[in-house]
């Protein structure tokens, strides 16, 4: 193996019809797909190096999907430094960028349901009502778009990778699916585009949950599940600026609460912090 790399130079495509010509005229063995909704952090770039090592190409999408967002606003706050993306992925020679508009991607009034079962209502689902609906549309037809042989998921959206693990398995879609680990800051945040609206009293608040389900993972016994999830959820909405969504300690496979049983077990967490929503978890 050569001690240096050789430079890439990013494609940039924007629609359909680019990105299909180009791999129709260059047939790629294995492509790896990372998809996003762009202000790349670290997290994405762990999933972009992780593609890059089990892929002949790497594609990264960044694409602000409207049909996932139920609160407007938060979709017209949600951060999109296109020039530092491309940048970010220059630099860490990724091969290529889909980045396209929402008239690309989408005809007016489309129809879309997926049926997911209970992952549609548990959690996330819960809080935010159509919003699996809609990541399962746009990924999709991401998928329909740049075919990818292996897709890359961050496990800090465990529900997601759930969900879209069961969209694969019942469309049969030939995509193999991987999660990554949440990457996290030195002093544990999850690392998510979400973070840069925290004022520096809410980053304070913040490490509230990464410490709360350290503390659970620390304990965890399967006969204490019910006391370790009392106590989370204590010590979270007992913290100034604070407000607790859910904190649940659930089977691994469906979300539903754990019991001594469960196979594997997960504790997730989400709650808004000021003015921002955040989500974490951790595997028991
Ligand atoms: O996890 C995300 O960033 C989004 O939900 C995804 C998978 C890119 C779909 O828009």
């Amino acid at each position: 193996m050569p001690d240096f790399v050789i430079p890439v130079t990013l494609k940039i495509f924007a629609t359909k019809k680019e990105i299909t010509d180009y791999f129709n005229r260059k047939p790629v063995k294995v492509i790896g797909f990372v998809p996003t909704m762009g202000a790349l952090h670290k997290g994405h770039l762990g999933l972009i190096e992780l593609a890059k090592q089990q892929s002949t190409q790497v594609v990264c999408s960044i694409f602000v999907n409207p049909t996932q967002f139920n609160d407007p606003k938060d979709l017209e706050k949600y951060p999109r430094p296109i020039a530092d993306d491309i940048r970010r992925l220059e630099e860490i020679n990724c091969d290529i960028l889909f980045n396209p508009q929402v008239t690309e991607m989408y005809d007016d009034n489309e129809k879309w349901h997926f049926d997911m079962g209970d992952l549609e209502n548990l959690l996330e689902g819960k809080f935010r009502p159509g919003h699996y609906q809609g990541v399962t549309q746009v990924v999709y037809k991401l998928f329909n778009i740049v075919k990818p042989d292996v897709a890359f998921f961050g496990q800090k959206d465990y529900q997601q990778v759930l969900v879209i693990s069961k969209m694969i398995e019942k469309l049969h879609l030939p995509v193999k699916l991987v999660m990554c680990p949440i990457e996290r800051e030195p002093d544990g945040l999850a690392m998510s585009s979400r973070n840069i609206h925290l004022t520096p009293d809410d980053r304070k608040n913040s490490l509230v949950l990464s410490k709360t389900l350290n503390w659970v993972k620390e304990n965890f016994e399967p006969t204490k599940i019910a006391e370790l999830q009392q106590h989370a959820i204590q010590t979270i909405s007992a913290t100034p600026g604070v407000e607790l969504e859910y904190f649940e300690i659930a089977d691994g496979k469906t979300l539903h609460p754990a019991t001594e049983l469960s196979e594997s077990v997960v504790a997730l967490v989400a709650a808004r912090v000021g003015k921002t929503r955040l989500i974490d978890n951790v595997l028991l």
